[in-house]
């Protein structure tokens, strides 16, 4: 519980490189995601330098999470194969198992003292051509990757109780 509710979204970084075996911890953490039928639809994009820098065209300059691309390292960018996620009663299932594998990324980076920052809000043509992505692949998100230089609050969440509806066979 201490890394699922202390983790934050993090928008602003200390420029220090991240290690690349915690690279691969990352990965290694999003991999072990559960997916349907264990698809693993989704590819993950790590950019630094030149390639890094050349993203945040894709993204507006009102983002509140653009500066976290511009400061960190390294940038990642999630991407989704909606054929081989699978679609089963007309619900495709990229984005919901793109999104536990990021879930399950930004968890473990934030236990290794790392920052992310899920981004939705961009130019998927832009990033398509950047990374010369066929068209049936996705882009779901980009996310900065590095060492927090800001320790943000935890934005309010409801009270889980309204979240949650128990039933037995009384109700
Ligand atoms: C699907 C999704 C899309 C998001 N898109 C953006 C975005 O484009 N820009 C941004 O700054 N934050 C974005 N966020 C981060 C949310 O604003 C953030 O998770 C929320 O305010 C809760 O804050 P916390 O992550 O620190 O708990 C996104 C989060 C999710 C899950």
């Amino acid at each position: 519980m201490e890394v699922i509710a202390g983790r934050r979204s993090v928008r602003h970084f200390r420029p220090d490189p991240v290690p690349p075996e915690k690279v691969e911890l990352l990965v290694q953490a999003a991999n072990w995601a559960p997916s349907w039928r264990n698809l693993q639809g989704w590819r993950l994009f790590v950019l630094q330098g030149e390639r890094k820098r050349e993203l945040l065209a894709a993204v507006p300059e009102t983002n509140r999470g653009r500066s976290g691309l511009e400061e960190a390292p390294l940038a990642l960018v999630l991407v989704a194969d909606p054929e081989q996620s699978g679609t089963r009663e007309h619900k495709p299932y990229y984005l919901f198992d793109a999104g536990l594998a990021f879930a399950h990324l930004a968890l473990a980076a934030w236990n290794e003292g790392l920052g992310t920052c899920c981004i939705t809000w961009f130019q998927e043509e832009k990033v398509r051509s950047l990374l010369k992505l066929p068209a049936h692949l996705a882009v779901v998100a980009l996310s900065p990757l590095g060492y927090p230089a800001e320790t943000p609050a935890a934005p309010a969440r409801r009270p889980w109780k309204e979240q949650v509806i128990f039933l037995d066979e009384g109700n």
